[in-house]
Protein backbone atom coordinates (compact mmCIF):
# COMPACT_ATOMS: atom_id res chain seq x y z
CA UNK A 1 0.00 0.00 0.00
CA UNK A 2 2.92 2.53 1.16
CA UNK A 3 4.16 3.63 -2.45
CA UNK A 4 5.44 6.91 -0.88
CA UNK A 5 6.22 5.74 2.84
CA UNK A 6 7.50 9.44 2.95
CA UNK A 7 3.81 11.25 3.06
CA UNK A 8 2.97 12.15 6.38
CA UNK A 9 -0.46 10.94 5.22
CA UNK A 10 -1.26 7.86 6.84
CA UNK A 11 -4.05 7.26 8.78
CA UNK A 12 -3.79 4.31 12.12
CA UNK A 13 -4.80 1.39 10.22
CA UNK A 14 -1.83 2.04 7.61
CA UNK A 15 -3.84 3.74 5.19
CA UNK A 16 -2.24 6.27 2.89
CA UNK A 17 -4.30 9.15 1.65
CA UNK A 18 -2.85 10.34 -1.93
CA UNK A 19 -6.40 11.37 -3.49
CA UNK A 20 -8.28 15.08 -2.35
CA UNK A 21 -11.38 15.30 -3.55
CA UNK A 22 -12.88 18.60 -3.57
CA UNK A 23 -16.55 20.08 -3.35
CA UNK A 24 -16.29 23.68 -4.69
CA UNK A 25 -19.82 24.41 -4.50
CA UNK A 26 -23.36 22.84 -3.18
CA UNK A 27 -25.00 24.44 -5.52
CA UNK A 28 -26.55 22.68 -8.75
CA UNK A 29 -28.35 23.29 -11.85
CA UNK A 30 -30.10 19.69 -11.71
CA UNK A 31 -31.62 18.04 -8.22
CA UNK A 32 -31.24 14.44 -8.61
CA UNK A 33 -33.64 12.35 -6.56
CA UNK A 34 -31.27 10.47 -4.57
CA UNK A 35 -28.69 13.28 -4.62
CA UNK A 36 -31.17 16.53 -3.43
CA UNK A 37 -34.52 16.93 -1.84
CA UNK A 38 -36.62 19.02 -4.79
CA UNK A 39 -36.51 22.12 -2.05
CA UNK A 40 -32.91 22.51 -1.48
CA UNK A 41 -31.35 25.58 0.62
CA UNK A 42 -27.98 25.83 -0.23
CA UNK A 43 -25.21 27.84 1.76
CA UNK A 44 -24.65 31.51 2.05
CA UNK A 45 -21.53 33.14 0.12
CA UNK A 46 -19.92 33.79 3.83
CA UNK A 47 -19.79 30.16 4.89
CA UNK A 48 -18.00 28.35 1.74
CA UNK A 49 -14.29 28.67 0.81
CA UNK A 50 -13.11 31.42 -1.43
CA UNK A 51 -11.41 30.14 -4.75
CA UNK A 52 -8.23 31.25 -3.24
CA UNK A 53 -8.90 29.16 0.16
CA UNK A 54 -9.72 25.83 -2.20
CA UNK A 55 -6.40 26.52 -3.85
CA UNK A 56 -4.93 27.28 -1.03
CA UNK A 57 -6.06 23.76 0.99
CA UNK A 58 -5.19 21.58 -2.34
CA UNK A 59 -1.63 23.24 -2.71
CA UNK A 60 -1.12 21.91 0.80
CA UNK A 61 -2.09 18.79 0.19
CA UNK A 62 -0.21 18.06 -2.73
CA UNK A 63 2.88 19.38 -0.58
CA UNK A 64 1.82 16.90 1.64
CA UNK A 65 2.27 13.78 -0.98
CA UNK A 66 -1.69 14.05 -2.70
CA UNK A 67 -1.04 13.24 -6.12
CA UNK A 68 -4.89 13.03 -7.31
CA UNK A 69 -7.63 15.86 -6.81
CA UNK A 70 -10.98 15.69 -8.05
CA UNK A 71 -12.90 18.87 -8.52
CA UNK A 72 -16.70 18.29 -7.76
CA UNK A 73 -19.75 19.69 -6.53
CA UNK A 74 -22.65 19.83 -6.79
CA UNK A 75 -22.21 20.61 -10.15
CA UNK A 76 -18.41 22.22 -10.05
CA UNK A 77 -18.81 23.87 -13.44
CA UNK A 78 -21.44 26.50 -12.14
CA UNK A 79 -19.42 27.35 -9.50
CA UNK A 80 -18.25 31.13 -10.87
CA UNK A 81 -14.51 31.35 -12.00
CA UNK A 82 -14.08 27.50 -11.45
CA UNK A 83 -11.55 27.66 -14.74
CA UNK A 84 -9.28 30.09 -12.80
CA UNK A 85 -9.36 27.53 -10.40
CA UNK A 86 -8.68 24.45 -12.70
CA UNK A 87 -6.01 26.55 -14.38
CA UNK A 88 -4.27 27.33 -10.81
CA UNK A 89 -4.41 23.18 -9.56
CA UNK A 90 -3.34 22.32 -13.06
CA UNK A 91 -0.35 23.60 -11.97
CA UNK A 92 0.58 22.53 -8.83
CA UNK A 93 3.83 20.76 -8.75
CA UNK A 94 3.45 17.34 -7.97
CA UNK A 95 0.14 16.91 -8.75
CA UNK A 96 -0.33 13.71 -11.09
CA UNK A 97 -4.17 13.75 -12.21
CA UNK A 98 -6.48 16.69 -11.95
CA UNK A 99 -10.10 15.19 -12.25
CA UNK A 100 -13.64 16.33 -12.32
CA UNK A 101 -16.69 15.02 -11.86
CA UNK A 102 -19.84 16.91 -13.31
CA UNK A 103 -23.35 16.86 -14.84
CA UNK A 104 -22.02 17.72 -18.15
CA UNK A 105 -24.87 20.47 -18.82
CA UNK A 106 -22.78 22.93 -19.30
CA UNK A 107 -19.71 20.86 -20.58
CA UNK A 108 -20.64 21.71 -24.24
CA UNK A 109 -19.83 25.43 -23.28
CA UNK A 110 -16.74 24.73 -20.91
CA UNK A 111 -15.03 21.28 -22.47
CA UNK A 112 -12.63 22.97 -24.21
CA UNK A 113 -11.20 25.41 -21.97
CA UNK A 114 -11.09 22.61 -19.03
CA UNK A 115 -8.90 19.97 -21.16
CA UNK A 116 -6.62 23.13 -21.67
CA UNK A 117 -6.56 24.24 -17.84
CA UNK A 118 -4.78 20.67 -17.45
CA UNK A 119 -8.03 18.37 -16.60
CA UNK A 120 -7.21 14.85 -18.02
CA UNK A 121 -10.31 12.74 -16.73
CA UNK A 122 -13.97 13.56 -16.48
CA UNK A 123 -16.43 11.79 -14.59
CA UNK A 124 -19.95 12.27 -16.07
CA UNK A 125 -23.16 11.31 -14.31
CA UNK A 126 -25.93 10.03 -16.87
CA UNK A 127 -28.71 7.73 -15.08
CA UNK A 128 -30.76 7.78 -18.50
CA UNK A 129 -30.68 7.64 -21.93
CA UNK A 130 -34.89 8.37 -22.12
CA UNK A 131 -35.31 12.24 -22.17
CA UNK A 132 -38.59 11.98 -20.00
CA UNK A 133 -36.98 9.79 -17.95
CA UNK A 134 -34.22 11.85 -17.30
CA UNK A 135 -36.21 14.89 -16.68
CA UNK A 136 -37.96 13.01 -13.96
CA UNK A 137 -34.70 11.62 -12.27
CA UNK A 138 -33.19 15.32 -12.30
CA UNK A 139 -36.31 16.85 -11.95
CA UNK A 140 -34.84 19.44 -14.25
CA UNK A 141 -32.02 18.37 -16.42
CA UNK A 142 -32.27 18.31 -20.27
CA UNK A 143 -30.72 14.93 -21.77
CA UNK A 144 -29.85 16.72 -25.18
CA UNK A 145 -27.60 19.12 -23.19
CA UNK A 146 -25.86 16.50 -21.66
CA UNK A 147 -25.21 14.51 -24.58
CA UNK A 148 -23.82 17.47 -26.52
CA UNK A 149 -21.17 18.18 -23.48
CA UNK A 150 -20.83 14.38 -24.05
CA UNK A 151 -19.84 15.10 -27.50
CA UNK A 152 -18.07 17.84 -26.64
CA UNK A 153 -15.58 16.33 -24.28
CA UNK A 154 -14.77 13.36 -26.76
CA UNK A 155 -13.70 15.58 -29.81
CA UNK A 156 -10.44 16.57 -26.89
CA UNK A 157 -7.91 14.04 -26.12
CA UNK A 158 -8.58 13.49 -22.48
CA UNK A 159 -7.24 10.26 -20.65
CA UNK A 160 -10.54 9.14 -19.97
CA UNK A 161 -14.18 10.07 -19.76
CA UNK A 162 -16.47 7.65 -17.37
CA UNK A 163 -20.29 7.79 -17.01
CA UNK A 164 -21.44 7.21 -13.44
CA UNK A 165 -25.09 5.94 -13.30
CA UNK A 166 -26.90 5.74 -9.81
CA UNK A 167 -29.36 2.33 -10.11
CA UNK A 168 -32.27 2.55 -8.74
CA UNK A 169 -35.21 -0.15 -8.48
CA UNK A 170 -38.16 0.78 -10.66
CA UNK A 171 -36.66 3.86 -11.51
CA UNK A 172 -34.17 2.61 -14.48
CA UNK A 173 -32.75 -0.28 -13.44
CA UNK A 174 -33.94 -1.54 -16.98
CA UNK A 175 -31.63 0.80 -18.62
CA UNK A 176 -28.56 -1.20 -17.29
CA UNK A 177 -27.70 -2.69 -20.69
CA UNK A 178 -28.91 0.12 -22.99
CA UNK A 179 -26.12 2.37 -20.57
CA UNK A 180 -23.64 -0.59 -21.66
CA UNK A 181 -24.38 -0.39 -25.14
CA UNK A 182 -24.38 3.94 -25.13
CA UNK A 183 -20.50 3.67 -23.38
CA UNK A 184 -19.67 0.86 -25.94
CA UNK A 185 -20.60 2.87 -29.21
CA UNK A 186 -18.85 6.25 -27.15
CA UNK A 187 -15.74 4.15 -26.72
CA UNK A 188 -16.48 5.30 -22.90
CA UNK A 189 -16.13 3.63 -19.26
CA UNK A 190 -18.94 2.98 -17.08
CA UNK A 191 -19.46 2.75 -13.40
CA UNK A 192 -22.87 1.42 -11.84
CA UNK A 193 -23.10 2.95 -8.03
CA UNK A 194 -25.50 1.64 -5.37
CA UNK A 195 -26.92 4.71 -3.66
CA UNK A 196 -25.77 5.62 -0.64
CA UNK A 197 -27.90 7.08 2.27
CA UNK A 198 -26.89 11.01 2.45
CA UNK A 199 -29.01 13.77 3.49
CA UNK A 200 -32.44 13.74 3.71
CA UNK A 201 -34.59 13.40 0.39
CA UNK A 202 -38.39 13.56 -0.68
CA UNK A 203 -39.14 11.23 -3.54
CA UNK A 204 -38.52 7.43 -1.92
CA UNK A 205 -37.37 5.16 0.45
CA UNK A 206 -34.01 4.29 0.09
CA UNK A 207 -34.22 0.67 1.21
CA UNK A 208 -36.91 0.42 -1.79
CA UNK A 209 -35.24 1.40 -4.74
CA UNK A 210 -31.97 -0.98 -3.82
CA UNK A 211 -30.53 -2.11 -6.45
CA UNK A 212 -27.50 -4.42 -5.78
CA UNK A 213 -23.99 -4.27 -8.11
CA UNK A 214 -24.82 -8.11 -8.30
CA UNK A 215 -27.65 -7.96 -10.06
CA UNK A 216 -26.97 -5.35 -12.56
CA UNK A 217 -23.77 -7.80 -13.81
CA UNK A 218 -26.11 -10.61 -13.74
CA UNK A 219 -28.73 -8.45 -15.79
CA UNK A 220 -25.46 -7.15 -17.97
CA UNK A 221 -24.65 -10.41 -18.75
CA UNK A 222 -27.46 -11.19 -20.60
CA UNK A 223 -26.26 -8.91 -23.72
CA UNK A 224 -22.35 -8.78 -23.27
CA UNK A 225 -19.64 -10.67 -21.99
CA UNK A 226 -17.61 -8.58 -18.92
CA UNK A 227 -13.93 -10.08 -18.44
CA UNK A 228 -12.89 -9.54 -14.74
CA UNK A 229 -10.13 -6.81 -14.52
CA UNK A 230 -7.67 -6.85 -11.56
CA UNK A 231 -6.42 -3.20 -12.29
CA UNK A 232 -7.83 -0.73 -9.91
CA UNK A 233 -7.58 3.21 -10.00
CA UNK A 234 -7.43 2.87 -6.57
CA UNK A 235 -10.96 3.71 -6.30
CA UNK A 236 -13.71 2.02 -5.26
CA UNK A 237 -14.73 0.53 -8.56
CA UNK A 238 -14.42 -3.32 -9.46
CA UNK A 239 -13.41 -3.09 -13.08
CA UNK A 240 -14.83 -5.33 -16.03
CA UNK A 241 -14.26 -5.06 -19.50
CA UNK A 242 -16.56 -5.41 -22.21
CA UNK A 243 -15.57 -8.08 -24.66
CA UNK A 244 -13.80 -7.17 -27.84
CA UNK A 245 -14.57 -3.25 -26.70
CA UNK A 246 -12.77 -0.24 -25.32
CA UNK A 247 -15.21 -0.10 -22.57
CA UNK A 248 -14.63 -1.03 -18.82
CA UNK A 249 -17.48 -1.12 -16.91
CA UNK A 250 -17.36 -0.59 -13.01
CA UNK A 251 -19.34 -1.31 -9.72
CA UNK A 252 -19.32 1.03 -6.75
CA UNK A 253 -21.08 -0.97 -4.24
CA UNK A 254 -20.62 0.91 -0.81
CA UNK A 255 -23.57 -1.58 0.51
CA UNK A 256 -23.06 -5.39 -1.55
CA UNK A 257 -19.01 -5.06 -1.12
CA UNK A 258 -17.48 -2.90 1.27
CA UNK A 259 -14.05 -1.49 0.06
CA UNK A 260 -12.91 0.80 2.67
CA UNK A 261 -9.91 -1.37 3.51
CA UNK A 262 -7.74 0.13 0.61
CA UNK A 263 -9.69 3.52 0.87
CA UNK A 264 -7.36 6.48 -0.31
CA UNK A 265 -9.07 9.50 -0.16
CA UNK A 266 -10.70 12.47 2.35
CA UNK A 267 -12.72 14.87 1.10
CA UNK A 268 -12.93 18.45 1.35
CA UNK A 269 -16.74 20.72 1.69
CA UNK A 270 -17.60 23.64 0.15
CA UNK A 271 -18.04 24.81 3.88
CA UNK A 272 -14.19 24.10 4.36
CA UNK A 273 -14.13 20.82 6.43
CA UNK A 274 -11.98 18.06 6.28
CA UNK A 275 -13.89 15.00 6.28
CA UNK A 276 -12.30 11.83 6.65
CA UNK A 277 -15.19 9.55 5.32
CA UNK A 278 -17.80 9.76 3.16
CA UNK A 279 -20.18 7.65 5.22
CA UNK A 280 -18.67 9.34 8.96
CA UNK A 281 -18.96 12.66 10.36
CA UNK A 282 -15.00 12.72 11.88
CA UNK A 283 -14.05 16.17 10.46
CA UNK A 284 -11.89 19.38 10.83
CA UNK A 285 -12.40 22.56 10.53
CA UNK A 286 -9.99 24.18 7.69
CA UNK A 287 -11.95 27.28 7.04
CA UNK A 288 -11.22 28.19 10.54
CA UNK A 289 -7.49 27.54 10.45
CA UNK A 290 -6.96 29.42 7.26
CA UNK A 291 -9.14 32.35 8.18
CA UNK A 292 -7.31 33.00 11.99
CA UNK A 293 -3.77 32.14 10.73
CA UNK A 294 -4.11 33.63 7.14
CA UNK A 295 -0.83 32.40 5.03
CA UNK A 296 0.31 30.01 7.74
CA UNK A 297 0.99 27.15 5.22
CA UNK A 298 2.72 24.95 7.99
CA UNK A 299 -0.26 25.41 10.90
CA UNK A 300 -2.58 24.39 7.76
CA UNK A 301 -0.45 21.21 7.14
CA UNK A 302 -0.10 20.36 10.70
CA UNK A 303 -3.90 20.03 11.15
CA UNK A 304 -4.34 18.51 8.15
CA UNK A 305 -1.62 15.60 9.11
CA UNK A 306 -3.16 15.45 12.33
CA UNK A 307 -6.45 14.78 11.33
CA UNK A 308 -5.27 11.74 9.94
CA UNK A 309 -5.40 10.39 13.23
CA UNK A 310 -9.51 10.32 13.08
CA UNK A 311 -10.29 8.61 10.07
CA UNK A 312 -12.79 6.31 10.04
CA UNK A 313 -11.90 2.74 9.75
CA UNK A 314 -15.36 2.14 7.71
CA UNK A 315 -18.47 3.76 6.90
CA UNK A 316 -21.80 3.09 8.68
CA UNK A 317 -24.54 3.11 6.06
CA UNK A 318 -27.72 1.60 6.81
CA UNK A 319 -30.38 1.91 3.89
CA UNK A 320 -32.85 0.71 6.65
CA UNK A 321 -32.95 3.41 9.00
CA UNK A 322 -32.89 7.26 8.71
CA UNK A 323 -29.92 8.81 7.33
CA UNK A 324 -27.40 9.51 10.36
CA UNK A 325 -25.50 11.48 7.88
CA UNK A 326 -27.28 14.60 7.18
CA UNK A 327 -25.30 16.36 4.27
CA UNK A 328 -25.75 15.72 1.10
CA UNK A 329 -23.69 14.50 -1.36
CA UNK A 330 -23.58 17.84 -3.27
CA UNK A 331 -22.28 19.24 -0.35
CA UNK A 332 -19.34 16.72 0.15
CA UNK A 333 -17.85 15.94 -3.15
CA UNK A 334 -19.32 12.78 -4.78
P1 LIG B 1 -11.72 7.28 -10.30
O1 LIG B 1 -12.19 7.76 -11.64
O2 LIG B 1 -10.42 6.60 -10.35
O3 LIG B 1 -11.72 8.34 -9.25
O4 LIG B 1 -12.72 6.13 -9.97
P2 LIG B 1 -13.92 6.00 -8.99
O5 LIG B 1 -14.56 4.70 -9.27
O6 LIG B 1 -13.47 6.29 -7.59
O7 LIG B 1 -14.92 7.08 -9.46
P3 LIG B 1 -15.52 8.35 -8.80
O8 LIG B 1 -14.46 9.08 -8.08
O9 LIG B 1 -16.26 9.05 -9.86
O10 LIG B 1 -16.53 7.80 -7.78
C1 LIG B 1 -17.79 7.48 -8.23
C2 LIG B 1 -18.72 7.35 -7.07
O11 LIG B 1 -18.19 6.39 -6.18
C3 LIG B 1 -18.85 8.57 -6.23
O12 LIG B 1 -19.69 9.48 -6.81
C4 LIG B 1 -19.39 7.99 -5.00
O13 LIG B 1 -20.75 7.72 -5.21
C5 LIG B 1 -18.64 6.69 -4.91
N1 LIG B 1 -17.48 6.83 -4.04
C6 LIG B 1 -16.30 7.38 -4.33
N2 LIG B 1 -15.47 7.34 -3.28
C7 LIG B 1 -16.15 6.75 -2.28
C8 LIG B 1 -15.85 6.46 -0.92
O14 LIG B 1 -14.78 6.74 -0.41
N3 LIG B 1 -16.82 5.85 -0.19
C9 LIG B 1 -18.03 5.53 -0.72
N4 LIG B 1 -18.92 4.93 0.04
N5 LIG B 1 -18.35 5.82 -2.00
C10 LIG B 1 -17.44 6.43 -2.76
N1 LIG C 1 -25.69 7.79 -3.61
C1 LIG C 1 -24.83 7.41 -4.60
N2 LIG C 1 -24.35 8.23 -5.53
C2 LIG C 1 -24.75 9.49 -5.47
N3 LIG C 1 -24.43 10.53 -6.25
C3 LIG C 1 -25.06 11.62 -5.77
N4 LIG C 1 -25.81 11.31 -4.69
C4 LIG C 1 -25.62 9.98 -4.48
C5 LIG C 1 -26.11 9.06 -3.53
N5 LIG C 1 -26.94 9.43 -2.54
C6 LIG C 1 -23.52 10.41 -7.39
C7 LIG C 1 -23.95 11.13 -8.65
C8 LIG C 1 -22.66 11.48 -9.31
C9 LIG C 1 -21.64 11.43 -8.20
C10 LIG C 1 -21.00 12.74 -7.96
O1 LIG C 1 -22.32 11.02 -7.04
O2 LIG C 1 -24.71 10.38 -9.52
O3 LIG C 1 -22.30 10.58 -10.31
FE1 LIG D 1 -26.46 17.77 -9.15
FE2 LIG D 1 -24.86 15.65 -9.23
FE3 LIG D 1 -26.55 15.96 -7.21
FE4 LIG D 1 -27.49 15.42 -9.63
S1 LIG D 1 -26.16 14.09 -8.38
S2 LIG D 1 -28.30 16.99 -8.22
S3 LIG D 1 -26.11 16.48 -10.92
S4 LIG D 1 -24.85 17.27 -7.65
Amino acid sequence: MNENPVTPLIDRFGRQVTYLRVSVTDRCDFRCQYCMSEDMTFLPRAQILTLEEIQQICQAFVELGVSKIRVTGGEPLVRKGVIGLLQQLGQLDGLDELVMTTNASRLAEMAKDIHAAGVKRINISLDSLKPERFKQITRVGELDKVLAGIHAARQLPFEKIKLNAVILKGRNHDEVGDLVQFAVDQKLDISFIEEMPLGIIDSHQRDEVFYPSDQIKQDIASRFELLSLIESTGGPSVYHRVKETHTRVGFISPHSHNFCASCNRVRLTVEGRLLLCLGNEHSVDLKQVLRRYPGDSDRLKQVIVDAMQIKPEKHEFNLHEQPVIMRHMSATGG
